[in-house]
């Protein structure tokens, strides 16, 4: 398994993995990984020929008093099981490949965020959404796998 921090390996990588028409599926964490991750992985791995992982911790979803430097970050075994479970690239960037200096872009999904726990954690959503806008540009997968525990997102992400 290729783990990818920078976007120019990131496009040469996904050059080379698209040349034989492979279908590409995308598992979005913020690593941290548990069962309910890797179940994502299998079902990905089942209806995709290719699965890419990524793990980026997204500091635009942490509100205040929300403890980004505390969130876990065991990347060497987030690494390790993916690679046992067949993940064919880990794109791990950088903060500046996702929020590159000078960044001012970000993506609201309308009326759905608003309510339950978006009422809860201002701006919480614009940064999931935003994040996930980017790893799509970025990675433009066939398919994308995310949990349904929690369902506002799933939910928001599906409308955008
Ligand atoms: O559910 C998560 O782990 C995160 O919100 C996601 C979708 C990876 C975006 O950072």
């Amino acid at each position: 398994m290729q783990i990818v921090r920078q976007l120019d390996p990131l496009r040469d990588a996904l050059t080379e993995i698209r040349k034989d028409g492979s279908k590409i599926g995308l598992v979005p964490t913020m690593g941290a990984l548990h069962r309910g991750h890797m179940r994502l992985v299998e079902v990905a791995m089942e209806q995709c020929d290719k699965v890419v992982a990524s793990i980026f911790v997204n500091p635009a979803q942490f509100g205040e008093g929300e403890d980004l430097d505390a969130y876990p970050r065991p990347e060497a075994e987030d690494a390790a099981l993916l690679e046992a479970a067949g993940v064919e690239l880990l794109w791990a960037p950088t903060a500046e490949q996702i929020y590159p200096e000078g960044y001012a872009t970000n993506v609201t999904v309308g009326g759905i965020s608003d309510g339950l726990c978006g009422a809860a954690r201002p701006g919480h959503f614009d940064g999931v959404a935003t994040v996930v806008a980017k790893l799509f540009n970025q990675i433009r997968p066939d398919a994308a796998y995310f949990g349904e525990k929690d369902y506002q997102q799933l939910a928001i992400i599906r409308q955008m």
